[in-house]
C-alpha cells in the first residue's frame, strides 16, 4: 500500500511523512533526498548542471541507498556510491543544485524506475513533488500538503538553525524557497501539482499532529 504526499517544500512533508509512517508502521522513503544525492554526485564529478546526457548517467549508474539510525526505524541516512551524504545535500549549494537536476527528463526517469522498485516491495509512504501523479498514481491515499511561502520560510530558517547548515536570513530563505517553487512548478516533465484526487491539506493553521492524523486517518479507511 502506498501513501503519496505531496507538495511544495517546507511544507512539513518530511516529518509528516516519517511520522505517519512510524504510526502506521510502514516504510518511509523520501524521493527530494535522491534528487539531492544526484545533485551532490554532480557537482563532486564536476558534471554541468546543463548537461543532461551526463546528468543522466549518473542517475543511471549510482546506486542510491538508504540507512538507519540505531534504535529509529525510519532511515534518515543517505547514501550514494560509496559516499553518505546525510548531511551535505541538506546545503544551501544543494538546494540550488537540485532544481536544475531534477528538471533533466534522463535524471527524472532513472529515479522514476527505482522509486517504484523500492515503493511495490512493501507498505510505503513516499514524499515528493510528482507521487501522486506519476510515480505512484494508483497509491491508495494521496495527499497534497501545503502552507502559506511565509510559514514555509519560518520553518525553514528553524530547522537550518536546528542542524546548524544553510541560511538562516528570512528573506533569503523565503526568496529561494518561491524561486524553487517556480521552478519545480513551472519545468515540462512531472511538474509539482496536485494529483486531481488528492486530499489538499494546509498545514499553515494546524498542529502537524492534527496533519499527521488525518493522514493517518485516510490511510486505515483503506486498509
Ligand atoms: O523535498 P526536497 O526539498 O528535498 O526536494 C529537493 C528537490 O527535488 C526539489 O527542488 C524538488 C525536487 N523533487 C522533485 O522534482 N520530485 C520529487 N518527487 C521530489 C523532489
Amino acid at each position: 500500500m502506498i501513501v503519496a504526499i505531496d507538495g511544495p517544500s517546507g511544507a512539513g512533508k518530511s516529518t509528516v511523512a516519517k511520522a505517519v509512517a512510524k504510526e502506521l508502521g510502514f516504510s518511509c522513503l523520501d524521493t527530494g533526498a535522491m534528487y539531492r544525492a544526484i545533485a551532490w554526485q554532480a557537482l563532486h564529478n564536476g558534471v554541468s548542471l546543463d548537461d543532461e546526457a551526463a546528468l543522466g548517467e549518473i542517475a543511471r549508474t549510482y546506486d542510491i541507498a538508504f540507512g538507519h539510525v540505531e534504535g529509529d526505524p525510519v532511515p534518515k541516512r543517505v547514501f550514494i556510491g560509496d559516499a553518505e551524504v546525510t548531511d551535505a545535500i541538506r546545503t544551501a549549494e544543494i538546494d540550488r543544485a537540485v532544481s536544475p537536476t531534477s528538471a533533466a527528463p534522463s535524471v527524472r526517469a532513472a529515479l522514476l524506475e527505482q522509486q517504484r522498485r523500492i515503493g511495490n516491495a512493501g507498505n510505503y509512504v513516499v514524499e515528493g513533488r510528482d507521487i501522486g501523479t506519476v510515480v505512484f498514481p494508483d497509491a491508495a491515499v494521496k495527499v497534497f500538503l501545503t502552507a502559506s511561502d511565509e510559514e514555509r520560510a519560518h520553518r525553514r530558517v528553524r530547522q537550518n538553525v536546528d542542524r546548524g547548515i544553510g541560511s538562516i536570513d528570512y528573506e533569503e530563505v523565503l526568496a529561494d524557497l518561491r524561486r524553487r517553487d517556480a521552478a519545480d512548478s513551472s519545468r515540462a516533465t512531472a511538474p509539482l501539482r496536485a494529483a486531481e484526487d488528492a486530499v489538499q491539506i494546509d498545514s499553515t493553521s494546524h498542529y502537524i499532529e492534527e496533519v499527521i492524523d488525518q493522514i493517518c486517518a485516510l490511510a486505515r479507511e483503506k486498509m
